[in-house]
C-alpha cells in the first residue's frame, strides 16, 4: 500500500487577509466546506492507501490534528517541524519513517494546499504511477500548462516508457524558470507544469537525497533519532533539524535525478495560490460573480467578493475585482493583479 505524505508547511501569502501565518491557506475552507488539508487527506483515504504521514509546523499542530480527526483520518505519524526547512527535509523525514515501517514502501508526496477536481482521474493516475514507482522510479504528475507561469516547475517530456501507456521519461526538470524561458517552454509544446505531487519508493527518495544533498538526510536522520514523542505528535529535534539546508525537493532532487518519469494528466488540478485562482474554480452567477457571505453587488461583473459574519459588503459597478473582508482587514484588488498581494504581506511584515 501507498503511504501518503501530506506536506503542510506553506503560508499562502497571496491569499491574505484570509491566509495568515498562524492560519495558513491549507487550514482554511477555501473551495468548499472542508479545509484544504482535509480535502487532501480524504483524497487518499481508502483501501489503496495506508494512514498518512503528516509533516507540519509545530505552531499548527492542534489545528491539523483536530481537522484530520474531524474527517476520520488518523495519521500514522504527525511530524512537527520546529521551523520549516522547505520540502526536501520534510520529505526526507517522511521517507525515513516510511522505510522504517517497510523498506519497500512507496510514498505519495502531496502538497496539502492544492485542489484536485477530478478525484477518480487522480486515483487512476496514482495506480498507474504506483506500478511504475515499484520498478524504481520517481513518478511526477505533469499538468498541461495554461500559460507561461513562472511560479511552477517545468517538466520536459521525453520518450514514451516501454510497456507503460501514457508514461514518459522525464527529460529535464526546471524549477521556476524566468519569464522568457517559460514562454519558450509553453510555445514549444514539450513541457508540462510540475504539480508538485510525486510518487516514489521511499528508499529511492532517500538514496537520491543522499547522492545530491547529503546534508539533508544527515540532519533529518539526527532530528528523528532525537525526536520526542508528545501526545500523538513526533517532535523533531530543533537543533538537529535546523542544521538541514533549506531546499525544495525540486531543486535538491528533481533537477538532478535520472530516475524520474512523468505522467501527463488532466486532474482539474489547481494550486489555489491566489484569489483569481479561487474565482477560476468557483461556480459563478450569470454575471460571472462569485460571492461568499452577506454580499450585495449592483451592476458588477467577473468579481470575487468574500466577507465574514456580520459584515455586509455592497459594491457598485465593479469589474474583475477582488474584495475580501475579514475581522481585522479588507483587501480590495484588481483581479489581474492579485499575485502582488504578496507585496502587501511583505510590507506588513517590514512594518512590524
Ligand atoms: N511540512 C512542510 N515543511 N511543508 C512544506 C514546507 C516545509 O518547510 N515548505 C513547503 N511545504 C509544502 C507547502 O505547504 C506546499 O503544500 C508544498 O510543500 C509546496 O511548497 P510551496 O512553497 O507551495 O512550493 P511552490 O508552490 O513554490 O512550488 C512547488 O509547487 C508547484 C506547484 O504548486 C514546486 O514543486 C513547483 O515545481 C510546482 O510547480
Ligand atoms: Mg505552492
Amino acid at each position: 500500500r501507498i503511504i501518503p505524505v501530506l506536506m503542510s508547511g506553506g503560508s499562502g501569502s497571496r491569499l491574505w487577509p484570509l491566509s495568515r501565518e498562524r492560519y495558513p491557506k491549507q487550514l482554511l475552507p477555501l473551495c468548499g466546506e472542508r479545509t484544504m488539508v482535509q480535502e487532501t487527506a480524504l483524497r487518499v483515504h481508502g483501501p489503496a492507501f495506508a494512514d498518512p504521514i503528516v509533516v507540519c509546523n509545530q505552531e499548527h499542530r492542534f489545528a491539523v490534528a483536530e481537522q484530520l480527526r474531524a474527517v476520520g483520518v488518523s495519521p500514522r505519524h504527525l511530524v512537527l517541524e520546529p521551523a520549516g526547512r522547505n520540502t526536501a527535509p520534510a520529505l526526507a523525514v517522511a521517507a525515513a519513517l516510511a522505510v522504517e515501517a517497510d523498506p519497500e514502501a512507496l510514498v505519495l508526496a502531496l502538497p496539502a494546499d492544492h485542489a484536485v477536481l477530478d478525484v477518480p482521474a487522480f486515483h487512476e493516475v496514482v495506480a498507474k504511477a504506483a506500478a511504475l514507482a515499484g520498478h524504481g522510479y520517481i513518478v511526477t504528475f505533469g499538468i498541461r500548462p495554461a500559460g507561461p507561469h513562472t511560479g511552477y516547475g517545468y517538466i520536459q517530456v521525453g520518450a514514451a516508457f516501454d510497456g507503460h501507456e501514457g508514461v514518459h521519461v522525464l527529460e529535464r526538470f526546471t524549477e521556476k524558470p524566468c519569464r522568457a524561458v517559460a514562454e519558450e517552454y509553453v510555445a514549444g509544446g514539450r513541457h508540462l507544469w510540475n504539480s508538485g505531487i510525486l510518487l516514489a519508493p521511499a528508499a529511492l527518495l532517500l538514496a537520491e537525497l543522499e547522492r545530491f544533498e547529503p546534508a539533508v538526510p544527515a540532519a533529518t536522520g539526527q532530528a528523528l533519532m532525537r525526536a520526542a514523542r508528545d501526545l500523538d505528535f513526533l517532535r523533531l529535534d530543533p537543533a538537529a533539524f535546523a542544521a538541514a539546508p533549506s531546499v525544495s525537493i525540486d531543486i535538491a532532487v528533481m533537477e538532478r535525478t535520472d530516475r524520474a518519469c512523468v505522467i501527463p494528466c488532466d486532474l482539474g488540478w489547481t494550486d489555489v495560490g491566489s484569489w483569481s485562482a479561487l474565482w477560476d474554480i468557483a461556480s459563478k452567477d450569470a454575471d460571472g460573480n462569485v460571492t461568499l457571505g452577506d454580499v450585495m453587488l449592483v451592476d458588477s461583473r467577473d468579481t470575487y467578493v468574500r466577507t465574514t459574519d456580520g459584515k455586509l459588503v455592497a459594491a457598485v459597478g465593479l469589474e474583475s475585482a477582488v474584495v475580501v473582508v475579514t475581522e481585522d482587514a479588507v483587501l480590495v484588488a484588481a483581479k489581474d493583479r492579485v499575485e502582488e498581494v504578496k507585496q502587501v504581506v511583505t510590507r506588513l511584515k517590514a512594518d512590524d
